[in-house]
């Protein structure tokens, strides 16, 4: 595959008089990698299983990290409206769910699927995880509300204040995302709709030194650096929600 550039939907940010752009384009191994253009093939980022791997016995993850506790029990089917490089939907599930990912990125999209399908290659634990993921591009905010099920929870880890060094994703491709994708402004919206859209809940990935992306979260699940904040849906006329919080969370634990 050629080299993918940033596209009208990758809002780059390259520093004016920057020689360094991100692009997307072959390993050098047939698959898809996230590197600086003009670094040799094969030196760029990509979905890897890297701890998660390392850990995986026994075909799931124990549920007792706090991105678990965030989703919650009962749940079903989970879209990760913020795709970028598939880490935190490997983990998802990895830890049993389904999840369906946007991602607005062209260029990320296609990186993902590629991830995707080369894990399901593995004949493992990680390759039936990555069975469960399916990729769509496309702007979350338009395919959330035309989606035929309503999800039972929305995941979303719209990109941090600059400042901060507190993802799980490396440095390198913190820095190659950045440049690919930009900011995401438009974040609390996207809260907002997804709010109207999760039958369960709505889960948030912050910096732990950030503020909430808006107020009214039911509950805070703290990891080492970032923190999960849950919202409840708000219910559609007439319907619904299961939005209570566990019985941990109302101990607001963290
Ligand atoms: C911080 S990154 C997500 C990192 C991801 N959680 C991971 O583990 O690799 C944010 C991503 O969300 C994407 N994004 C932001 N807003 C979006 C939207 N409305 N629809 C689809 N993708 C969106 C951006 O393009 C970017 O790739």
């Amino acid at each position: 595959m050629a080299h993918m550039s940033p596209t009208r939907n990758d809002r780059s940010r390259i520093p004016a008089g920057s020689l360094q752009r991100p692009i997307v384009g072959d390993n050098g191994t047939g698959g898809l990698e996230l590197r600086w253009d003009g670094d040799r093939p094969g030196s760029g980022v990509r979905l890897d299983p890297g701890w998660l791997a390392r850990q995986f016995r026994g075909g799931r993850l124990p549920r007792r990290q706090p991105l678990a506790k965030a989703i919650g029990t009962g749940v079903a089917s989970i879209v990760d409206a913020t795709g970028g490089l598939g880490e935190d939907s490997l983990l998802l599930a990895c830890l049993g769910w389904s999840v369906t990912v946007f991602e607005r990125s062209a260029a990320l999209a296609a990186l993902l699927d590629d991830g995707v399908n080369r894990l399901r290659q593995g004949g493992d634990a990680i390759a039936a995880a990555a069975a469960r993921i399916s990729v769509i591009e496309g702007d979350a905010r338009l395919l959330l509300p035309s989606m035929e099920r309503r999800p039972d929870v929305v995941y979303l880890d719209p990109m941090f204040p600059p400042k901060r060094r507190s993802s799980a994703l490396p440095p390198k491709a913190m820095q190659l995302l950045r440049a690919l994708v930009g900011d995401d402004p438009d974040a609390a919206e996207m809260l907002a709709l997804a709010r109207t859209v999760a039958t369960r809940r709505v889960v948030v990935k912050r910096p732990d030194h950030a503020a909430p992306l808006a107020e009214g979260a039911i509950a805070e699940h703290g990891g080492k650096l970032v923190r999960y904040d849950v919202y409840a849906p708000v219910p559609p006329p007439g319907g619904q929600v299961d939005a209570r919080p566990t019985l941990r969370e109302r101990g607001r634990e963290t």
